[in-house]
């Protein structure tokens, strides 16, 4: 029996929506991030609690083991993830997220759900809202597990295209389309819609789903997460509307709005239109140098050589990258700069807005070593510094420095505006081997005279680096 009058059960609700309001205000700042955090979860539990107090539940011990199985999968996955698998997680919840949904509209479709509703007309919209779930979430599923795969490397993360792919996708999704249409169809006309046109929906979706994503490019894989993501909140949205639950409404919707606007802002990021992130794969003619390329020369030098051209520069800009997240070096990076900072010499960092994996990878992973927010320059502001600079020390990074994205036309990241470390007098490379960035291209100022290789894990050169920078 339902504990709550609907009154209260509303205003619990509407506090819930409230909090995670202030929650996406609060994670817009890194300072303000973690209790932006912790009010979103308060209001998820308020949710969760006020929806268990104000329905009559049935098959409770079911809800509550499918509770139990779900934390204990999914806070351990949360707590040991590495910073650097992020997006990759961040793909797997989102997909689950949608399956949820277009499960949770699939069984109340076939169900009684329409039957309950008010009129034949509310009957059809929640038919037509369900089928956009069922649609909408299988995508979101199957392109997110896809998505897993290239971040995860499980798969290729280069674009994967086959001839006729783009006819077959088009298919594909005006199947599910004309196929979320007929389940209106089968409502109008008898008021019950037939599983096996609700299991073929999904089953189409899903197909959908996985041609959407296997021609994008690693490098765009984490603006077609967001994309994924904003999906997945326009079909919760929807299941809020079959299930007459305010607050799905709200927070799915709120979900939509803010993956939509970080999909537009990451591709502004990386220079390219949304229809070129995800269908460029098409349009590319080969060109351009992929991978690593036949042997040629580079000047390779030693920690003291670097540590030389550090400790006698006056301006140094370091350009952090994955690597540096891989090799765990924000601190030693901060120590090197405090080194060269107490030498006199001006220490700026450069931070590209896709360094890493995940958006703000590098201001999270800098702030973890105090590296105090003035001295982060943003891509745009920094830019003009490269030409007055001594030294620029790329740590782990590549794509986001790599000249191909101006000069070269059909590469994956052609367009993407990049760190002009090229501009600097000196370019220092810190990385393991000669082997491409994320994108699978060849940089060719690791073969610029002017550029010097520092060959190993970034955080065992940075500390062979720091030793050498004590003893000048
Ligand atoms: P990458 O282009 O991936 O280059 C990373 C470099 O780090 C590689 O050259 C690698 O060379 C080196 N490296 C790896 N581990 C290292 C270690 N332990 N020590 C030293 N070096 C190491 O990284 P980036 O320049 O930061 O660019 C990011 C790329 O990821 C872009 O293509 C971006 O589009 C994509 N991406 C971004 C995001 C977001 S939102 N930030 C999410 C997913 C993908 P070695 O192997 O030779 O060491």
């Amino acid at each position: 029996m339902a504990l709550l009058p609907l009154n209260v059960t509303l205003l619990g609700y509407l506090i819930a929506a409230v909090c995670f309001i202030i929650a996406l205000k609060g994670l817009s700042a890194p300072g303000t991030a973690r209790r932006g955090n912790l009010i979103g979860a308060a209001g998820g539990v308020l949710a969760v609690l006020v929806t268990f107090l104000s329905y009559d539940l049935h098959h409770l011990g079911w809800i509550l083991g499918a509770m139990v199985v779900g934390a204990a999968l999914g806070v351990p996955a949360a707590r040991r993830v590495a910073m650097t698998q992020m997006p990759q997680l961040v793909a797997l919840f989102n997909g689950v997220g949608g399956a949820a949904a277009a499960l949770v509209a699939g069984l109340e479709l076939s169900g009684t759900g329409l039957s309950n509703t008010a009129s034949s007309g509310a009957a059809l919209v929640a038919a037509g809202a369900g089928a956009f779930t069922i649609l909408v979430g299988a995508i979101s599923f199957s392109g997110s597990c896809l998505t897993f795969g290239k971040l995860q490397e499980l798969m290729a993360t280069r674009p994967v295209t086959f001839p006729g792919g783009p006819y077959v996708f088009g298919v594909g999704l005006l199947a599910g389309v004309a196929l979320a249409v007929l389940v209106v169809v089968d409502a109008w006309s008898d008021s019950s819609i037939h599983p096996l046109l609700l299991i073929v929906l999904a089953l189409v979706a899903l197909a959908v789903g996985v041609l959407f994503v296997l021609p994008v490019g690693g490098a765009d894989v984490p603006i077609v997460i967001s994309l994924l993501n904003a999906f997945t909140g326009l079909c919760v949205a929807a299941s809020g509307y079959v299930l007459g639950n305010v607050l799905l409404l709200i927070g799915g919707t709120l979900v939509g709005a803010s993956g939509t606007i970080l999909t537009r802002l990451m591709a502004a990021a990386m220079g390219r239109s949304l229809s070129a992130t995800l269908f460029g794969a098409f349009r590319q003619k080969a060109g351009g140098p992929t991978g690593p390329g036949e042997e040629r020369p580079v000047r390779s030098g030693s920690p003291e050589d670097v540590a030389i051209l550090l400790g006698y520069a006056r301006k140094v800009i370091m350009v952090p990258g994955y690597g540096l997240a891989v090799a765990q070096a924000q601190h030693t990076i901060r120590e090197l700069a405090d080194l060269l900072e107490a030498r006199g010499i001006e220490v700026l960092y450069a931070i590209h807005p896709v360094a890493g994996r995940m958006p703000g990878h590098m201001n999270v992973l800098l702030a973890e070593a105090n590296v105090p927010y003035e001295v982060l320059k943003e891509m745009d502001a920094v830019n003009p510094e490269f030409s007055t600079a001594d030294v620029a020390l790329v740590v782990g990074a590549n794509d986001v420095v790599n000249p191909a994205a101006k000069t070269t036309p059909g590469v994956p990241i052609y367009g993407m505006p990049i760190l002009h470390v090229d501009a600097a007098q000196q370019v220092v490379f810190l990385k393991r081997s000669m082997r491409p960035g994320f994108a699978g291209i060849e940089n060719e100022l690791l073969y610029d005279p002017k550029t010097m290789l520092l060959f190993g894990d970034a955080k065992e050169s940075l500390t062979k680096v720091v030793a050498g920078v004590k003893g000048l």
